[in-house]
C-alpha cells in the first residue's frame, strides 16, 4: 500500500510517499527557515502563505520521484499552527477527492514517534517508551502496544527545542538555535560547566498538568538563569569577546540534556518498556543522543532514533503512520478540520 503523506504544521512544506508504513519511496522537504530567520521565530501568517506557494510543487515532486499509484492520502491535522495546518489539510482533501482514495488525518506528535522505523525492517518493539522532543513539544509517552499512546510526562512550560532557540536568540547566535548550540557546544573541550538549574524533579502530581511531577520538566528557570548570567557577566558582546560563548552554550545544553535524560531514566524505571523510541528535531542533538544511549544501556533497553533526515518535520512520518491507521478513517475524513492543540493519544 503506497500512501502520500503531507505535512504543513509549522515551517516545513513536506510530502512523501511511503510503502507499507516503512519503506520511503520519496521524501521532499521544503524548509521555510530562511523566511523566518529575520524574526527569530516562525511567523504563522508568513508560514501559511509560503505553504500555499510551495505545496503543489512539493507534492508533485514527491509523486514523480515515487512513480507509483497512490492508495491513500495522509495529512497532519494537528497539533500545529492553524493557518499552516489548513493549507496541508485542504490540499490533501483535494488530492484525495481527485484520486478517489481515502484521506487519513494524522497526529503530528504520534508520527514523530514512528520515525525510527522508517527505512527499517523488523518488528516494532512493544511495549515501548516514547520521547518526543521538538520545537513545540517535549512529551514522554508510554505505548503499551504499537499505536496506543499514553502521555506520562511533559514540559510544564517551554519545549526543549524552544529552550535552545530562545537561548540562541538571547546570545545573538541565530535561528533556529538548536543546531547552532549543538555545533558551538562541541567546540568547548573543558568540563568547567556553569551550574545552570536542571529543574530538579518534584514529588506528587503536578498541579499544572495532572501528571506525575517526577516525569515533568521545566525550562523557564533555566532560561532566566542564562539571562541573569549574561547580565551579571558584562553582556553578550563582552562574553563573546572573552571567548566564553562555547562554555555557556555547552553548560546550557548540559542542563537541558541532563533533565531529559533524568526523566527518561525515571520513566524507564516505572514502566516495563522494551525500548526507548525518540523522535523530533531535538533528537538530532549529538549530546542528547549520547546521554539517552547511556540511560538506555543502564536500563538495559535498546534506543531507537531516526535517521537525521527524518528527525525534523517531514511527510514520510505522516504517510508511514497512516498505514497503521488506514481503518480509522475514510471518505468521512473529507469533513475533517484542523486541530491546532491536539495532544498525543487524542
Ligand atoms: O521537530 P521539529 O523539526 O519541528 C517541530 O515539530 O517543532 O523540531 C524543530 C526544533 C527546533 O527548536 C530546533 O532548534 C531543534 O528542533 N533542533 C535541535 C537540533 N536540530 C534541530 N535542537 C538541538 N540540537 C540539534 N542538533
Ligand atoms: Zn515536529
Amino acid at each position: 500500500m503506497d500512501i502520500l503523506g503531507i505535512e504543513t504544521s509549522c515551517d516545513e512544506t513536506a510530502a512523501a510517499v511511503v510503502r507499507d508504513g516503512r519503506k520511503v519511496l520519496s521524501s521532499v522537504v521544503y524548509t521555510q527557515i530562511p523566511l523566518h530567520k529575520p524574526y527569530g521565530g516562525v511567523v504563522p501568517e508568513l508560514a501559511s502563505r509560503a505553504h500555499i506557494e510551495k505545496i503543489r510543487e512539493v507534492v508533485r515532486e514527491a509523486l514523480d520521484r515515487a512513480g507509483t499509484k497512490i492508495d491513500a492520502v495522509a495529512v497532519t491535522y494537528g497539533p500545529g499552527l492553524a493557518p499552516a495546518l489548513i493549507v496541508g489539510l485542504n490540499a490533501a482533501k483535494g488530492i484525495a477527492m481527485a484520486l478517489d482514495v481515502p484521506l487519513i488525518c494524522i497526529n503530528h506528535l504520534e508520527a514523530h514517534l514512528h520515525t525510527p522505523f522508517l527505512d527499517t525492517e523488523g518488528e516494532i518493539p512493544e511495549p515501548a517508551l516514547g520521547l518526543v522532543v521538538s520545537g513545540g513539544h517535549t512529551n514522554w509517552v508510554y505505548m503499551p502496544k504499537y499505536g496506543v499512546y499514553e502521555t506520562i510526562g511533559q514540559t510544564l512550560d517551554d519545549a526543549a527545542g524552544e529552550a535552545f532557540d530562545k537561548a540562541a536568540k538571547l546570545l545573538g547566535l541565530g535561528y533556529p538555535g538548536g543546531p547552532i548550540i549543538d555545533k558551538i557546544a562541541k567546540t568547548y573541550e573543558g568540563k568547567d560547566y556553569i551550574p545552570f538549574p536542571k529543574g530538579r524533579p518534584r514529588e506528587g502530581v503536578s498541579a499544572l498538568c495532572g501528571l506525575e511531577a517526577s516525569l515533568c520538566v521545566s525550562f523557564s528557570g533555566l532560561k532566566t538563569a542564562l539571562l541573569r548570567y549574561v547580565q551579571q557577566n558584562g553582556g553578550t558582546a563582552k562574553l563573546a569577546e572573552d571567548g566564553e560563548i562555547p562554555r555557556i552554550v555547552a553548560s546550557y545544553q548540559e542542563a537541558i540534556v541532563g533533565a531529559l535524560a533524568d526523566r527518561t531514566a525515571t520513566a524507564l524505571s516505572r514502566h516495563a518498556a522494551k525500548a526507548l523510541v525518540v523522535g523530533g528535531g531535538v533528537s538530532l542533538n549529538g549530546r542528547l543522543r549520547l546521554a539517552l544511549k547511556e540511560t538506555c544501556d543502564k536500563a538495559k533497553v535498546p534506543l531507537y532514533t531516526a535517521k537525521p533526515c527524518y528527525c525534523g518535520d517531514n511527510g514520510a512520518m505522516i504517510a508511514a503512520l497512516a498505514y497503521f491507521r488506514r481503518n480509522v478513517s475514510g471518505a468521512e475524513a473529507l469533513k475533517a478540520d484542523v486541530h491546532p492543540s491536539l495532544e498525543v493519544g487524542e
